[in-house]
């Protein structure tokens, strides 16, 4: 059987031409466009030669995380020994935190680069899901658009998962371009979320293409909780901010593009600028497009937005497709080197909003280390934006795991975002800007208005007892609340976790 003239094979006869060791470059930003059929095939393989006795393991890379048919699958059966550059499987963490895969967490915009210049070696294998795929190279990619184009460019051998479950009609959205490498690299020429500067199409050498695996299979879909009483505390703090700053002139009437991560609190904030009408129709330029954003859309809140995957429910996959003139009108899906370009993002004037693990009293954030040594997800796109935001907003809860955790910390104890690039922290407990204020003064700031009351006395008495410098610390102590937590259980073991478990609100702006 052929498809446009290329050969169709079932994912079972992809996974037997893969070699132990090859390192396969998947289709995937986030569940959106992951490769679905290929990955379980190689599972399979890889538990048949182990239970024989024989080693199978692969270096996997993708565009971010990834659905569970790729990342779980593959982890459950240690199909992996090398990943890069984002992920957030509970299995494949756990082998990463053993150390038996070697994990690389990167900034997601790097990552096209890295493959051209072959910073991980050769690619041997790329598997890339689409809608269509023409003789002449034309790959027609579906719900997301990734480092997929350039996988395709690199990879010595190409498989295609045609997915017959998207409309084909999703290319109407895309916008690909390569940009050409340096020294000869042009400006990117993006003065709007909605400019378009590429084809919808990326390109492969038909010659490399050894077979289209056919599937007809949805996204694994998120959905997401109403927000809870922390989560919507946190979007209060922060809605009530941008209105203030749209109020005094620190954002122009026109609003700026937000971008805006994903998960519970991110859903939040939107839905609450959403309904805040005090603040303008707006524009996104973001790495992830969620269903709550293509609500606000069909309001007409959201004007536009540029993203690199649409990450939606089934229900509202159903409506993109059913309305697809509208929304392809009103969405651009870009390669992750230009939706997460830190020159547009700069550009743009982006208003940055992203999660913390912990934020320690200067201004310092980890994202992506739990005590500095095991790893959660990775930094993903949090530091394309932040870094080069007009505004970079950084939020979590006060307290982790019921109270034990105090995610206000004297000192990170692995630095993601330094405190160059975070210029407002919030909680529940409200909201710390942090512009033009020294290290002293952003601590005061931290500790009154985002630490939880119970770690207040606790922080304060660090600061005091540090004696003065420009950063004040005690290399000693600095640490002392993760040291608890690693021998106890709990950061200040002495504190009653019932009266940290009702998260106090309202210490406002
Ligand atoms: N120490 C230890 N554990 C902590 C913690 C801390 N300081 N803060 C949070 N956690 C735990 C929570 O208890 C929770 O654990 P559980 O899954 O066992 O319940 C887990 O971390 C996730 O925390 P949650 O509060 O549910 O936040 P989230 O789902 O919004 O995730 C990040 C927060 C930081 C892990 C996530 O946003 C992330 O990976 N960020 C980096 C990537 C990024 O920002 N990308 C750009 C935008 S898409």
């Amino acid at each position: 059987m052929e498809y446009h003239g290329f050969p169709v094979l079932d994912a079972d006869e992809v996974a037997a031409l893969v070699p132990h060791g090859a390192m396969v470059a998947f289709s995937g930003f986030t569940p959106a466009g992951t490769a679905k059929a290929v990955p379980p095939a190689i599972a399979r393989r890889a538990r048949e030669l182990h239970s024989a006795g024989l080693p199978y393991q692969l270096r996997v890379l993708t565009g971010a995380s990834t659905g569970s048919s790729l990342d779980d699958t593959l982890a459950r059966s240690e199909a992996i020994s090398w990943r890069a550059p984002y992920q957030s499987s509970s299995a494949l963490r756990k082998q990463i935190n053993t150390g038996d895969v070697a994990f690389v967490d990167m900034h997601l915009s790097h990552v096209p680069q890295s493959v051209l210049f072959g910073f991980f070696g050769t690619i041997d294998f790329a598997v890339v899901e689409a809608t269509d795929v023409t003789p002449d190279g034309r790959v027609y990619l579906s719900t997301s658009i990734g480092a997929s184009p350039t996988f395709l460019q690199a990879a010595q051998n190409v498989i295609i998962e045609v997915n017959r479950h998207h409309s084909r009609r999703l290319s109407d959205m895309a916008d690909i371009v390569i940009p050409k490498p340096p020294p000869h690299r042009h400006a990117i020429d993006l003065d709007h979320p909605l400019e378009r500067i590429g084809k919808p199409y990326a390109r492969v050498d038909p010659e490399k293409v050894i077979g289209i695996v056919e599937t007809n299979e949805p996204d694994d879909s998120t959905c997401f909780a109403e927000p809870d009483q922390v989560s919507q505390a946190i979007a209060d703090h922060v809605v009530a901010f941008l209105a203030k700053e749209l109020a005094c002139g620190r954002i122009p009437r026109e609003f700026l593009p937000l971008q805006s991560g994903v998960g519970n609190v991110a859903n939040a904030v939107l839905k609450g600028i959403g309904e805040n009408p005090d603040i303008p129709n707006f524009m996104m330029y973001t790495e992830v497009l969620q269903s709550s954003a293509l609500e606000l859309m069909l309001q007409g809140r959201l004007i536009g937005a540029s993203t690199c995957a649409l990450v939606l429910s089934q229900e509202a996959t159903r409506q993109v497709t059913e309305n697809i003139d509208f929304f392809s009108s009103r969405t651009v899906l870009r390669p992750q080197e230009i939706s997460n370009n830190p020159a547009a993002v700069r550009q743009l004037g982006i208003i940055a909003m992203n999660t913390a693990l912990e934020v320690d009293i200067f201004g310092h954030v980890n994202s992506t280390h739990v005590c500095g040594q095991r790893i959660m997800n990775g930094i993903g796109g949090s530091g394309d934006f932040a870094r080069n935001a007009y505004q970079s907003i950084f939020m979590c809860p006060s307290t982790a795991k019921g109270g034990k955790i105090s995610t206000i910390v004297p000192m990170c104890p692995h630095v993601d975002h330094n405190e160059h690039s975070v210029h407002v922290v919030v909680t529940e407990q409200g909201l710390a800007d942090l512009r033009g204020l020294a290290p002293e003064q952003r601590a005061v700031k931290i500790i009154d208005h985002c630490a939880h009351p119970s770690y207040r006395d606790f922080l304060h008495r660090y600061l005091r007892e540090t004696g003065s410098s420009h950063i004040p610390h005690d290399l000693s102590r600095c640490f002392e609340l993760h040291q608890n937590l690693l021998r106890t259980g709990a950061m200040l073991p002495d504190n009653s976790l019932s009266s940290l478990a009702e998260p106090q609100l309202g210490y406002g702006l």
